[in-house]
């Protein structure tokens, strides 16, 4: 075969076929090699690892898209802490609290990056948010920004009628509902979200917007369209895999699909958000003081591009996590008679027949029990986006190279025997025992640790107790027949699969 025969056939599909297969199994053995010098070179053991696939690795174990549940599962046979290989990386997952607060804390400066997936780069504007970026100066100001006027002790105290606003809204709709339709099962998730939408557009641009015209789309969006092109859309963007990230050997291979369906969204994303500043800057008399003006005011060195992303940032955390938990915590209340009882007993002694108000939380165990153990058993955020290890280090007494990715596993944590008793079992009983007194935050790993713990926890915590505990003073709440054991998780955050319907019946 000559030269040009050669590269004619390398040019046919079985051609590029062989190219990726000879290539691939280079760079494993490439690999074995490497992987054979480390233990030369260490005293560590080298961590276990789950077997897989040649060039593929673990790929094909992980098809059904729920990861977290596949690594808590691993981690029965392989322990804590192993490795698995998705594609050409090497995946270090994490599955207990204590390896992970050595990751979070000790081993930080090693861990301390990201690398991302094609999607999230693009939809992260290549890390300008608080939540993805390295840590590094645009990390530590953007996040002072984000406590100071947003999210810390005092910030959250200026925006206090916005939330008792949003409580006293749902609680309105709701009794609306059940006098218009009292024999109709209620979508809880449809209006609370969009309720918590229009809390984070009074925080971030100062005004609770109903619709907004975007020049560039050449449509006007409903609060239900921005909510899907801001949130919901993303969500399921983030997670769109593109396989070339596993075999970045291959990223000469266009994927145009993949990438017109990211660049869209993200075109999409910012053209409201352009769109919705304009609009509330021209009505600027209407408006309040806002994380907006803050960000322009303070952040001087924050280009046009870098603001927006900073308050999609706020929009998307605020518009997501805490309907996750809230719809989890009523949809299991709303399953079990006696606990939702209890609740309603507390409340009743707490509060009299006054409305619960958040100077009264720390007066209700049993309403922080309850959010407790829903963020631990549906773990919002069931594993933290993909860490990088930027220097050789060590976690659980191995060794861990430099190059290797880490996946913090929280729902693995929070599932662990070893730590919970029956963990599947959703029993807030477990966090009244003496101990709950303290109001710890890292009972359970649910929201992170170390110098990266979740900035929103105070929010979301007061947010999802205060919505809780008003629907459960006002309401009886039963879900439907058919929702009984219905239980299974989709995307990003552990979002219920199906939205609970619930039947609810105002208390006299
Ligand atoms: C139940 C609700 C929530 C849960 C379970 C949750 C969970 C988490 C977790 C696990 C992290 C750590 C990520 C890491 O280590 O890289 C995190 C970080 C973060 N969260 Fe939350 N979150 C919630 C609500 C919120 C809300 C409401 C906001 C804002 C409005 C928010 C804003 C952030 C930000 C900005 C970070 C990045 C902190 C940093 O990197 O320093 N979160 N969250």
């Amino acid at each position: 075969m000559d030269l040009v025969q050669l590269l004619y056939s390398l040019s046919t599909p079985v051609g590029t076929a062989l190219v990726i297969a000879v290539g691939g199994l280079s760079l494993w053995f490439l690999k074995l090699f490497v992987d054979h010098q480390w233990k030369s070179n260490t005293k560590l053991p080298p961590l276990p690892k789950v077997p897989g696939l040649p060039l593929i690795g673990n790929l094909l174990q992980l098809k059904e898209k729920k990861p977290h549940k596949t690594f808590t599962k691993w981690a029965e046979t392989y322990g804590p802490i192993y490795s698995i290989r998705t594609g050409s990386n090497t995946l270090v997952v994490l599955n207990s609290n204590d390896v992970v607060k050595e990751a979070m804390v000790t081993r930080f400066p090693a861990i301390s990056t990201r690398k991302l997936s094609k999607a999230v780069k693009v939809l992260t504007s290549d890390k300008s948010i608080v939540a993805i970026s390295d840590y590094n100066e645009f990390y530590k100001t953007t996040k002072r920004h984000v406590l100071t006027h947003l999210l810390g002790p005092i910030a959250q105290k200026r925006c206090r009628m916005h939330r008792d606003a949003l409580i006293e809204n749902t609680s309105d709709q709701l009794h609306a509902f059940s006098k218009n339709c009292p024999l109709e099962a209620i979508n809880f998730r449809e209006l609370f979200q969009l309720g918590l939408f229009g809390l984070a557009m009074k925080q971030t641009l100062g005004k609770d917007v109903d619709s907004v015209y975007v020049e560039e789309l050449r449509a006007t969006l409903s609060r239900q369209e921005m909510l899907e092109c801001l949130v919901l859309d993303i969500l399921v963007g983030a997670i769109d895999v593109d396989w070339r990230d596993f075999f970045p050997y291959l990223n000469w291979i266009p994927n145009r699909n993949f990438e017109k369906r990211i660049e869209q969204m993200d075109l999409r994303r910012m053209e409201v958000l352009k769109s919705l500043i304009q609009k509330t800057k021209i009505q600027s008399a209407s408006k309040e003081e806002c994380y907006l003006d803050y960000l322009e005011s303070e952040g001087k060195m924050l280009s046009e591009r870098q603001i927006r992303m900073l308050l999609w940032e706020v929009i998307i955390a605020t518009s997501d996590t805490p309907v996750v938990a809230t719809e989890w915590a009523i949809y299991e209340l709303a399953r079990d008679s006696k606990r939702q009882d209890r609740l309603y007993e507390e409340i009743s002694r707490v509060c009299g027949s006054d409305k619960i108000t958040e100077e009264k939380l720390h007066q209700l165990p049993y309403l922080y029990a309850i959010f407790q153990e829903t963020i631990r058993v549906y773990s919002p955020i069931p594993i933290i986006p993909l860490r990088y290890v930027c220097e050789d280090t060590e976690l659980g007494g191995y060794f861990v190279p430099s190059g290797s990715e880490i996946a913090i596993n929280i729902y693995g944590c929070n599932h662990d025997k070893n730590v919970w008793e029956n963990p599947e079992e959703w029993n807030p009983e477990r966090f009244m025992e003496d101990k709950s007194e303290t109001m710890d935050l890292h009972k359970s790993m649910a929201f992170g640790g170390g110098k990266r713990v979740c900035v929103g926890a105070l929010e979301a915590m007061t947010i999802s107790r205060m919505a809780i505990g008003r629907l459960i003073q006002e309401f009886e709440w039963r879900v439907t027949d058919d929702q009984v054991n219905d239980v299974d998780t989709v995307g990003l955050t552990s979002r219920k699969l199906h939205p609970m319907l619930a039947l609810i019946k105002p208390r006299s």
